[in-house]
């Protein structure tokens, strides 16, 4: 996909910091500065406590106190109403921006959602707070739609949470982040907790998705090799600072940063091509053989 940096760009973050302003202040993030194009998967790598959910939250806005936006601009540019200056919103007009253009799967999301309340309205509320106007068969449609969409029957829209498996909670709630179509989504670990096989999947899913419906993503985790898989950048962070952002290709083939070259050399070696896997949509599991197809 190296097409990418022809693409305009629909978020510019420049010079971001973060501090936690507690009794010995911690950077968080120092000086993020990137941008990240329309349609685009840009992975965000680096090991625990580098500063990945303070980021994340901080360009969502979600971050509370202690935590504090230094210094910095977070810059959204709509495919239809022009540039935000999302610290510059209101409250309000923020409630309004989130999730309908930006939109995040937490970390750990799939233990986020309400116990006694069935998928079905816990996907509708969120067209209820947003599209007033939305009549209730329209919300049952949509409800539905975007939950076949990830791969969930829509006939679970009536089950409640603990009758589904991790994988088909982060399912629904990445169901739920694509419900008003947004032009980003922030993904922080959405598959980190699942086996691999439902990992592998829901990847899958997210790339397909992605390049069917056109929005961007900026995929979180610390699993640099997965993300290879799937990025067309990616951004390596340490203590708080991106130290190396390059096309997922150029960094597979020849990561500049030593920390980098670690984080790749801490995981099993990939075999064959970058990719390979996920984009060729192509089941790789073994064929059983006719003794053990009969069995
Ligand atoms: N409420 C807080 N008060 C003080 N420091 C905090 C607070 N929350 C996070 N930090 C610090 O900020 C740094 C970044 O944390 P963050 O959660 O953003 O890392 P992360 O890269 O998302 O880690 P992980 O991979 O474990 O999810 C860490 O050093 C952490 O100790
Ligand atoms: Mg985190």
């Amino acid at each position: 996909m190296s097409a990418t940096t022809a693409r305009r760009p629909v978020l510019t973050i420049d010079d971001l910091s973060v501090v936690y302003e507690v009794e010995q202040p911690v950077t968080a993030v120092k000086g993020a500065s990137f941008e990240l194009a329309a349609g685009e998967i840009l992975g965000l790598a680096g090991e625990s406590g580098c500063g990945k959910t303070t980021l994340a939250y901080a360009v969502n806005r979600l971050h509370k106190p202690p935590a504090r936006i230094a210094s910095g601009s977070i810059v959204f540019h709509d495919r239809e109403g022009g540039d935000v200056d999302l610290l510059a919103l209101a409250d309000e007009e923020l409630r309004a921006f989130r999730w309908s253009k930006l939109s995040m799967v937490f970390q750990g999301a799939m233990n986020a959602l309400n116990p006694v309340i069935s998928i079905r309205a816990q996907l509708e509320d969120v067209l209820v707070a947003h599209r007033p106007r939305m009549s209730k068969a329209e919300r049952r449609e949509r409800a539905a739609d975007v939950l076949r969409r990830v791969g969930v029957d829509p006939s679970r829209l009536t089950s409640f949470p603990h009758e589904l498996s991790g994988g088909m909670r982060q399912r629904v709630m990445i169901a739920m982040a694509m419900i008003l179509e947004p032009q980003v989504m922030i993904m922080d670990e959405p598959t980190t907790a699942l086996d691999v096989v439902v990992q592998r999947d829901i990847l899958r899913e997210i790339v397909r998705l992605r390049d069917e419906l056109g929005f961007a993503v900026i995929f979180i985790t610390h699993d640099l090799p997965l993300l290879l898989e799937i990025s067309d950048r990616i951004a390596v962070m340490l203590r708080g600072e991106i130290v190396e952002l390059r096309a997922a290709d150029d960094m597979y083939r020849d990561p500049h940063h030593e920390y980098t070259r670690k984080l790749l050399g801490s995981f099993p070696s990939l075999s064959g091509s970058r990719g390979a896997f996920i984009r060729s949509g192509v089941d790789e599991s073994p064929v059983a053989d006719g003794a053990e197809a009969r069995a």
